[in-house]
């Protein structure tokens, strides 16, 4: 039988997610169907129920419903609740699962396929949103020298520095806490300059051997543009993350990760 998989969000038409997991399954020979369904707010609970009553296997979760798959589940991952968001649920007998696969799809799009070890290096966070608060625990298990949160309202940033601190080296702090610092790792999570607006004004430095990340993508974005000047060689945009946190739910529902390089070289051919 096909198993059933599919993504819930609103809205949804914009989504890549069948797109990069029905690639995984030709990828591994799987024989799946994943769909994408738009639901309106009101009804998401009664629509993941009836579509695991209906045979689903697992969903990812997207906008703006990520909060209300954790109050579903029936179980979360310690990096669900961590970063206090589901983009993956998964169905059993056992009941309902919800992780968060984004910071691991983070760390092993910085690590594996850019090759910048985490290990000892100074991290610059920017940002203490949703986005943010996704994957600083994955981050932290990868044993940085420390990460610095930085974030328009400061206290946001240090509330979530010390949730975290029990995991690893992380402080908080208001966006000229950066201090015009060098850092090896440089991430912008926040949501300004999504639309053609301004990065964040931070002053900080980008080591030589360094990486500046965004967790959103696009070919060209002002924080890339920004980093440049920083003196960042390597500057890249989050679609590598959003291959690798969908390989990563893939391998939470069938126990196997595919290789997400064949499908980010498609993607960016797209
Ligand atoms: P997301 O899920 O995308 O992270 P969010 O939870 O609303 O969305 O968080 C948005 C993030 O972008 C926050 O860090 C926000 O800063 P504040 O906490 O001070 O609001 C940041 N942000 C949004 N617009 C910004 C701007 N113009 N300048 C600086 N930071 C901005």
């Amino acid at each position: 039988m096909t198993d059933l998989y599919a993504v819930i969000g609103n809205p949804i038409a914009q989504s890549k997610s069948p797109l990069l997991h029905t690639a995984f399954a030709r990828q591994l020979g799987h024989d799946l169907r994943y769909e994408a369904i738009l639901a309106e707010p009101a009804a998401f609970r009664e629509t993941v129920l009836a579509f695991a009553a209906a045979g689903g296997r697992g969903m990812n979760v997207t906008a703006p419903f990520k909060l209300a798959a954790a109050e579903l589940a029936d179980t979360l991952t310690e990096r669900a609740r961590a970063a206090g968001a589901v983009n993956t649920l998964k169905f059993g007998p056992e009941g309902i699962l919800g992780d968060n696969t984004d910071g691991v799809g983070l760390v092993g799009d910085i690590q594996d396929r850019l090759g910048v070890s985490l290990a000892g290096r100074r991290v610059l966070v920017i940002g203490a949103g949703g986005a943010a608060r996704g994957i600083l625990l994955p981050l932290l298990q990868a044993r940085p020298a420390g990460i610095l949160v930085v974030n328009r309202t400061a206290a946001r940033a240090r509330a979530l520095a010390g949730a975290l601190e029990s995991a690893g080296r992380i402080q908080g702090g208001p966006l000229e806490a950066a201090g015009g610092r060098e850092y090896d790792v440089v991430i912008h999570a926040t949501s300004a300059g999504l639309n053609e607006g301004e990065a964040p004004a931070v002053d900080y430095r980008v080591a030589a051997d360094g990486l500046a990340y965004d967790l959103a993508y696009g070919e060209d974005t002002p924080f890339m543009r920004q980093a440049r000047g920083r003196g960042a060689a390597l500057v890249v945009d989050g679609l590598g993350m959003l291959v690798g946190q969908a390989a990563e739910s893939y391998r939470v529902w069938r126990g196997v990760l595919p290789d997400v390089r064949p499908v980010l070289e498609r993607l960016k051919l797209a």
